[in-house]
């Protein structure tokens, strides 16, 4: 089965092929990335109404050349995937409909998936894919989340974040430092010539017994640290900051992954979203699961942000798997706000038969 998946939830248009069916892992055939990065920088964060109309001036051509580069032509493609929610409304509906038009033209069934299963997910397409149960780190820009995985579509929250997102954190720290939108791989690259022992900054919940998270008072902590030095920090007091704040979050991010590892008797973790690309997070992993002889796995890197090949993926996995019936009808919807706990073996989500 190839299956094209699109991606169009918030400020990155991908276009994805996934073949699956044929070899026992789904191979990624070709997948194509327009970032919208630049365009929002100037305000600061995403504006919704751009990213819709760039999302509409990507799309075909970024399938064209998935299509292309894979010597495959669009009558090959034999489901439509598309990012149902959660994300904006207008973004979504870019990629709903574009889907959709696609199915009508080829004759072809459509899925629509949740992006946070996506992410979920990605860590399949690796060269070191996981098998399930495993517990999931999911840390994306909006999303920190541990769940339980115990296969696809069969996913249980462990703990979440009661306030800011680790990506939200990463992001807010670099705006105050001056680092521009989104901040996170711009705070990480400063981070690594600091000296993340020049400021005793808050783990918020740390030796909480629960898997739940809290960002927001590092964000406070950064602004008091900024507003203390207002106009005379230099380049080494913003890379030792940098580095405080990075480590601040990694600690609890690591932390609170090994004791939901602990409390499911798992010994399987799968770090997936923006924030799995942060390399000082994927040392300190390697060494607290080396330590507790425990399995991880990510994404590889360029798989770890927003792409169509995790949507292509997870359409992929759930038709497989049978959790879900690609439909045929030509309706679609967006789910703005999903929650991926909501998602269940049992239901059929945006693929009524
Ligand atoms: O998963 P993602 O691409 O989009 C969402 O679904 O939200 O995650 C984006 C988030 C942003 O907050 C970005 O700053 C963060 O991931 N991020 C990083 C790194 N790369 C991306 N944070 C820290 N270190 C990085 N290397
Ligand atoms: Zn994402």
């Amino acid at each position: 089965m190839l299956v094209l998946g699109i991606e169009s939830s918030c400020d990155e248009t991908g276009v994805a092929l996934v073949q699956c069916g044929d070899t026992p892992q789904p191979q990624l055939l070709a997948h194509a990335l327009h970032s919208q990065v630049a365009m929002h920088h100037a305000f600061g964060g995403v504006v919704p109404e751009l990213a819709s109309r760039d999302h509409i001036r990507r799309v075909v051509p970024l399938a064209r050349e998935v299509l292309e580069r894979a010597r495959l032509e669009l009558g090959d493609v034999d489901l439509v995937a598309y990012t149902r929610g959660p994300g904006l409304a207008g973004a979504l509906l870019v990629g709903a409909g574009v889907a959709c038009g696609l199915g009508a033209a080829l004759q072809r069934p459509l899925l629509g998936v949740h992006h946070l299963e996506g992410h979920l997910l990605s860590a399949f397409l690796s060269s070191d894919p996981p098998q399930f149960p495993f517990v999931a780190l999911l840390v994306s820009g909006g999303h920190t989340q541990l769940m339980y995985a115990r296969g696809v579509g069969d996913y249980a929250l462990l703990g979440e974040t009661i306030d800011d997102a680790a990506g939200e954190a990463f992001d807010k720290s670099a705006k105050l430092l001056g680092l521009g939108y989104p901040g996170g791989p711009a705070l990480a690259h400063l981070a690594q010539r600091g000296d993340a022992a020049g400021f005793a900054l808050p783990r918020p919940m740390l030796h909480t017994p629960d898997l739940d998270f809290s960002f927001a008072g590092l964000k406070t902590a950064v602004l008091t640290q900024v507003r203390r030095k207002e106009g005379s920090a230099c380049d080494a007091w913003r890379a030792d900051l940098a580095a405080a704040t990075q480590e601040a979050i990694v600690d609890v991010l690591v932390s609170k992954s090994m004791r939901a590892l602990r409390d499911t008797g798992l010994s399987r973790l799968v770090v997936a979203g923006g924030v799995g690309a942060n390399s000082r997070l994927r040392e300190r992993l390697d060494a607290a699961c080396s330590r507790a002889r425990t399995r991880v796995h990510y994404p590889e890197l360029p798989l770890c942000s927003d792409n169509g090949a995790m949507i292509a993926l997870a359409a992929a996995m759930r038709v497989e798997a049978g959790v879900a019936s690609p439909r045929r009808d030509l309706t679609f919807d967006v789910k703005p706000r999903w929650a991926m706990h909501e998602l269940n073996s049992t239901e059929d989500h945006g693929s009524a038969a």
